[in-house]
């Protein structure tokens, strides 16, 4: 029998069968009105999502386009640029920002710890800056950093403030008007259930005034012209037509359930995670204050290599978990439960690894990390 995977890591992420069948329709022209009509459909629902009054543009790209797009449209060379980094994917940000010639402080807060606002405040107050790089789910650490309180201060000190939510954005709470975020980008093949191929990107009045001024060079990632076919629905370039419908009967997916229940959802699973390795033994890699909602790290024990353990519940039992990245690489796995992930995947996982550490030679009792996980999926999604 071929074997069943079970895509237990931060993207991409299982797809509903909904959502496959409806990439599986027969195509559409980009240039018709059936098109400009699934276009204006996305556009209602993403700016629920996204907590958004303003445009959301859909790019074919995956997370790292957007993110690109982001800082190519409102920072110039020799802007300076605070980057707030938790992780591999604040590296990832402050990286991009160098390329395009902006001169970046990179406010680094160690791997495992979230962003702490009173030293971003300390910093601000050296500036003037032109923009905050922050990321919202730093996927790498399994932080949760607090989009809310960074907005906060880069409305007071007048700063532009990118964040990347990649990871986060349909699985954690994120409101890009409320929270002062002026750029906000996501993916489609994480919480969003949708396969990789798809950036989001929402863009304040504020960050279109920078977008003014732009100098970097740019084409394809060029927002003003995506801005310009958004007015009829349309795209600059031939866009991921599949991609689009898929994401149309996954957002109504998200909206149907309610944007609370699934938020609550993925808070109980990251409890329910959390305790079933606490209850085998294990080390977390987040504390409990920032602890992602949408995917858990644990540091394999003593003596084992995180991805022999990896490996062999892949090739025992068809759960892949993610690996360490950089420095974590080898010492610890993750466990991601975000987008199209149930209470009974979230067990499995748990079972497979109880096996699989077993199997390695790891002192297990049989069921307890399922019994400690049970206990909270059983408990109704009581929040946290
Ligand atoms: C927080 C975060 N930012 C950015 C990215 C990059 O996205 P992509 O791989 O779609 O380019 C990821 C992907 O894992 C991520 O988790």
């Amino acid at each position: 029998m071929a074997q069943k995977i079970r895509l237990m890591i931060p993207g991409p992420t299982p797809v509903p069968p909904a959502v496959t069948a409806a990439m599986a329709q027969p195509l559409i022209g980009h240039r018709t009105q059936e098109f400009a009509a699934l276009h204006a459909r996305l556009e209602k629902k993403l700016q629920q999502v996204f907590g958004t009054e303003h445009e959301v543009y859909i790019l074919t790209s995956s997370g790292t386009g957007g993110m690109e797009a982001a800082v190519a449209n409102t920072i110039n060379p020799g802007d300076r640029v605070l980057a707030l980094v938790t992780g591999k994917f604040g590296e990832r940000f402050a990286e991009l920002a160098q390329v395009y010639g902006a001169e970046v402080e990179a406010l680094e807060f160690g791997w495992g710890n979230p962003v702490d606002p009173g030293v971003v405040e300390d910093r601000l107050k050296r500036g003037p800056y032109k923009a905050v790089l922050a990321t919202h789910n730093e996927t790498s650490t399994t932080v949760a950093n607090d989009i809310r309180a960074i907005g906060e201060l880069t409305r007071r000190y007048e700063v532009l403030l990118l964040v990347d939510a990649v990871s986060s954005l349909g699985g954690m709470e994120i409101q890009a008007d409320a929270w002062g975020v002026d750029v906000l980008v996501t993916a489609s093949q994480k919480a969003l259930m949708v396969p990789p191929g798809l950036a989001m990107i929402s863009v304040s009045p504020r960050a279109w005034e920078a977008a003014k001024d732009a100098r970097a060079p740019r084409y394809y990632f060029s927002l003003p012209a995506a801005k310009k076919s958004l007015a009829k629905y349309n795209t600059p370039y031939t866009p991921a037509v599949s991609l689009f419908a898929g994401l149309d009967v996954a957002l109504e997916m998200i909206l149907s359930e309610g944007l609370e229940k699934v938020y609550r959802r993925h808070r109980t699973y990251s409890r329910a995670v959390r305790e079933a390795l606490k209850a085998l033994g294990l080390k977390l890699l987040a504390p409990e204050t920032c602890a992602s909602p949408v995917v858990t790290g644990a540091w394999a024990p003593e003596g084992l290599d995180a991805d022999d353990l990896r490996r062999r519940i892949l090739r025992e039992y068809g759960v892949l978990l993610a690996g360490g990245q950089a420095q974590l690489k080898g010492r610890i796995f993750r466990i991601a439960h975000m987008g199209y992930v149930d209470a009974v995947d979230v067990l499995g996982a748990i079972a497979a690894l109880e096996m699989g550490l077993y199997q390695t030679g790891f002192p297990v009792t049989f069921g307890a990390g399922v019994a400690a996980a049970q206990a909270v999926l059983a408990g109704g999604n009581a929040d946290v």
